[in-house]
């Protein structure tokens, strides 16, 4: 009886204090240097099991009026397989209209707050994504199974593909 209590109260804990989503890697790729860098592109461990996303983007040739996204998901079975989505979009476009791919709106809302990419085009900056974080309510219109999943960011200027970023997540419970 008293292990049961025990159980239920760890459960409790792990409840409140682990969220069941979280990142787990990060890779970031820069295909042309002279037009993209990568100055950071890592994961921090903010406090036990919080772990916080940051990349920062470097851009060389600015101003930058012209950009699509792909984004794809991917589940891992034996390796990782691309799952359910895959869009591309024009991003200049998507952002003086936003709310209007449920996938991307996903990406969207995940970094809105903790990024400087909230606006319309042009881009005459750098890109700076500082300590985003997951839980499962940024996965409300989005429920997924439990797993490994990497969430594929490419993006290209002017139809070229310049960069992508790779963020490798685990959902231990289903959303
Ligand atoms: C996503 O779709 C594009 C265009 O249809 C295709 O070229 C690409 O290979 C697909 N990516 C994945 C991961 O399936
Ligand atoms: C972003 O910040 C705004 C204003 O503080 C808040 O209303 C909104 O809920 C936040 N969005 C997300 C996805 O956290
Ligand atoms: C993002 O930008 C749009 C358009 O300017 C604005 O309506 C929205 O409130 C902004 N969101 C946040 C979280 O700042
Ligand atoms: C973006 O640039 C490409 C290549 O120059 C061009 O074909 C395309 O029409 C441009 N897109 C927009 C929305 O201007």
């Amino acid at each position: 009886m008293k292990s049961l209590w025990i159980l239920v109260l760890l459960a409790v804990y792990v409840k409140i204090y682990d969220t069941s989503v979280r990142f787990t890697n990060i890779k970031c790729a820069a295909f042309h240097p002279d037009f993209a860098t990568f100055q950071q592109c890592q994961l921090k461990v903010i406090a036990r099991g919080v772990i916080g996303l940051n990349v920062h983007v470097k851009l060389w040739q600015l101003p930058v009026n012209n950009i699509s996204v792909n984004l794809a998901l991917f589940k891992k079975f034996s390796g990782y397989k691309p799952f359910l989505y895959n869009i591309t979009v024009d991003l200049c476009k998507y952002l003086k209209n936003p709310r209007k791919h449920p996938f991307l709106d996903l990406f969207h809302r995940v970094i809105v707050n903790d990024s400087n990419i909230n606006h319309t085009c042009p881009y005459n900056h750098d890109i700076i994504v500082k300590n985003v974080l997951l839980n499962e309510n940024n996965f409300k219109y989005l429920p997924l199974p439990r797993g490994e999943y990497r969430f594929d960011l490419k993006v290209a200027a002017y139809n070229d593909w310049k960069a992508d970023v790779k963020a490798f997540i685990d959902i231990s419970n289903d959303l």
